[in-house]
């Protein structure tokens, strides 16, 4: 193993010139003029430069021993299985690009997308990138409301659904839900559906259109837009400190480039791996490195549609061994969830193929660290640790395998090319040994470019607390051998089974509930998911409390935002603390849901009303 200082990656690196080296490993249409514009905090990746995504997935590709490669083998949860070639992709995609153009999809119309883990998900998405409309892809889980908020922000012109999604022997009604969210919704002209459950579902006339019907005559042959290095890619909603969630914004050429670069580099990526990726195509990773940056690097990758215990607890085990899957990247809440199920499940299965371990999304615990290198990694396959963000688009911090040294439970160091920092409340970097915020110090062709028309709250958020430096809105220590370690979220972001959720978005959710007058949430340590959402509330005058009622405030927070957000604790209380200004004090709330010593509380206007939030918090407990 080479051990190279971590430090020598900022060195004196040009960053600029490493990334215009990085720019070639892409194929461009038009060179670009410029590496960086940065007009502070707004930058232009390789300004003037014209490329296609889908082209750099796909196109590229067919000239040659890969175009006979399998691009994506498919696992369905029921054990059907396809498998598609880049040269099957790239028809169907073509194919699918033609079908959005005949409806009247031209570059930069929106495009959502509303899908199970299945081919056409993936198809869909790079069909939006050929012809230049930006997709926004809806997590399948997320509710009706949710869906509604984000194809109406997004304005989209057409959502691709499928009839049903299937998840451990169940369906979701996702055309069902989009049936509900368009009910008061016009931008939408067409809804086009894949058949994958094959239960019946109702067809709007003029509006609903069957996928399988429309790509059977169109033709296969559908030019690449070219698009600007700089134009918008996709649309992807996170949540943030306030009620709405953000689209964030990402551009093809440097989102293209930052991709593909770490997904080589991260994972030591070879030509004949098997490449799995575990997250979904609605959140950041499924994007980057389940769709882009395997495709644009030409890899095999594996696509599963459903839950990791079905019909058996040892599913991921069983497709492991039956694709010789070779990388696995998935995150700590996966991995905690296999711990507790015991090491009988992936013992019992030919796991051997396996060569390189990843994980995101949250932090990892050194006891959950261990356990994947011992009963996943047999003690023999690196792990990395990835640190990053929908907004960074790529991994920021990471090992590189077989050159820095792993320690369990960092992410280790910044990629090349990255400047990261940790700096205190002043933004005056901290010294080795010490914590701060963690912050990105020089823009990385990844950065989100935007929030979705709201340039302003791009620069508030992200660039607003540090001059020149990006607020990531974690924390971080950074140990004496240069090595971060990421603690967690200082906003009010909640991290559950490594999905963000913004506490102002379950609040929210709970106002809306007739019952309630005030709601306060924050997060809880969890042993499995990390954190789970505590939520506060209290009632209106003369509601009286029934047996339901908590069920009933849970269920209203599934409507609203989908089950991934169910507060796994709703506490009825007459009072909520406050400032002498009126403001909640989350952060004692926070120590009341951990049980842990109360902070400074001087700043109360009625300090008596914790004394009995704890009394009372702990007989429930
Ligand atoms: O708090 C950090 C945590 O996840 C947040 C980003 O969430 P999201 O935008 O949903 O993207 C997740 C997938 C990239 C970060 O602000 N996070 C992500 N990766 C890690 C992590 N925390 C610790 N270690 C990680 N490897």
């Amino acid at each position: 193993m080479v051990i190279r200082n971590p430090e020598i990656f900022d060195l004196g690196q040009d960053r600029t010139k490493f990334w215009g080296d990085q720019g070639n490993r892409l194929d461009w249409f038009k060179p670009w003029d410029k590496v960086l514009e940065w007009n502070n905090p707004f930058a232009k990746w390789y300004a003037g430069g014209k490329l296609n995504a889908a082209y750099n997935c796909l196109d590229r590709h067919l000239n040659g021993a890969r175009r006979n490669k399998a691009a994506l083998i498919f696992e369905g949860e029921l054990g059907d299985y396809r498998v598609l070639t880049y040269q099957d992709l790239h028809r169907e995609v073509s194919r699918f690009a033609n079908v959005l153009k005949s409806y009247g999809v031209e570059k930069g119309d929106r495009v959502t997308i509303y899908m199970p883990m299945i081919p056409e998900t993936v198809i869909a998405m790079l069909a939006c990138a050929r012809i230049g409309a930006p997709h926004i892809v809806v997590f399948g889980g997320f509710s009706y409301e949710a869906l509604k908020d984000r194809v109406l922000d997004a304005q989209s012109k057409v959502i691709v659904t499928s009839d049903g999604s299937y998840r451990r022997g169940n369906i979701i009604p996702l055309k069902e839900n989009v049936d509900q969210a368009l009910k008061t919704v016009t931008c939408v002209e067409k809804v086009i559906v894949v058949q994958r459950t094959g239960q019946s579902v109702a067809m709007q006339e003029g509006r609903d259109i069957w996928y399988h019907e429309v790509v059977k005559n169109i033709p296969i042959v559908c030019p690449a837009e070219e698009m600007d290095a700089d134009d918008m890619l996709f649309i992807l909603y996170t949540s943030g400190t306030t009620g709405k969630p953000k689209g964030i914004v990402h551009s093809v050429g440097g989102y293209m480039v930052g991709v593909s670069t770490t997904h080589e580099w991260v994972f030591d990526l070879k030509d004949e791996d098997v490449y799995w990726c575990t997250a979904d195509v609605g959140w950041i990773t499924g994007h980057s490195y389940l769709v882009y940056g395997p495709l644009a690097n030409g890899a095999t990758i594996l696509l599963y549609e459903g839950a990791p215990d079905y019909p058996d607890k040892d599913r991921y085990w069983e497709i492991v061994e039956k694709y010789k899957v070779t990388i696995l990247y998935t995150a700590p809440t996966a991995i905690r969830t296999f711990m507790k199920w015991g090491e009988k499940y992936p013992m019992g299965r030919d796991i051997s193929s396996l060569r390189l371990l990843g994980s995101v999304g949250e932090p990892i615990n050194p006891d959950a660290w261990m356990w994947y290198h011992k009963h996943i990694g047999k003690e023999r396959c690196p792990i990395v640790d990835t640190w990053w963000q929908t907004e960074t688009g790529m991994i920021m911090i990471t090992p590189i395998p077989e050159v820095t040294p792993l320690k369990a439970g960092s992410c280790a160091v910044p990629f090349p090319g990255v400047k990261m920092g940790i700096v205190d409340h002043q933004g005056k970097p901290v010294e080795k040994g010490d914590s701060g915020y963690l912050v990105v110090c020089e823009p990385w062709p990844a950065m989100l470019k935007t929030v979705y028309g709201d340039d302003k709250r791009y620069e508030d958020t992200y660039w607003g607390q540090y001059a020149g430096m990006y607020f990531t809105g974690d924390e971080a220590k950074w140990d004496e051998d240069g090595y971060f370690w990421v603690i967690g979220r200082v906003d009010d972001v909640i991290n559950v089974s490594g999905h963000r959720i913004g506490t102002a978005e379950v609040e929210g959710a709970l106002v809306d509930h007739p019952a309630v007058a005030e709601a306060a949430c924050v997060g809880r340590t969890h042993a499995v998911k990390g954190q789970a959402v505590f939520a506060f509330v209290s009632l209106k005058e003369g509601i009286v409390v029934h047996d339901s009622l908590i069920a009933e405030l849970k269920a209203h927070v599934v409507l609203k935002i989908g089950s991934l957000a169910r507060p796994d604790d709703v506490f009825l209380t007459d009072e909520l603390p406050k400032t002498r200004s009126g403001k909640i004090m989350r952060r004692l709330l926070k120590d009341i849901a951990e049980g842990r010593a109360m902070g400074d509380t001087s700043t109360l206007a009625d300090a008596s009303i914790i004394d009995l939030l704890k009394k009372n918090v702990n007989q429930k407990t």
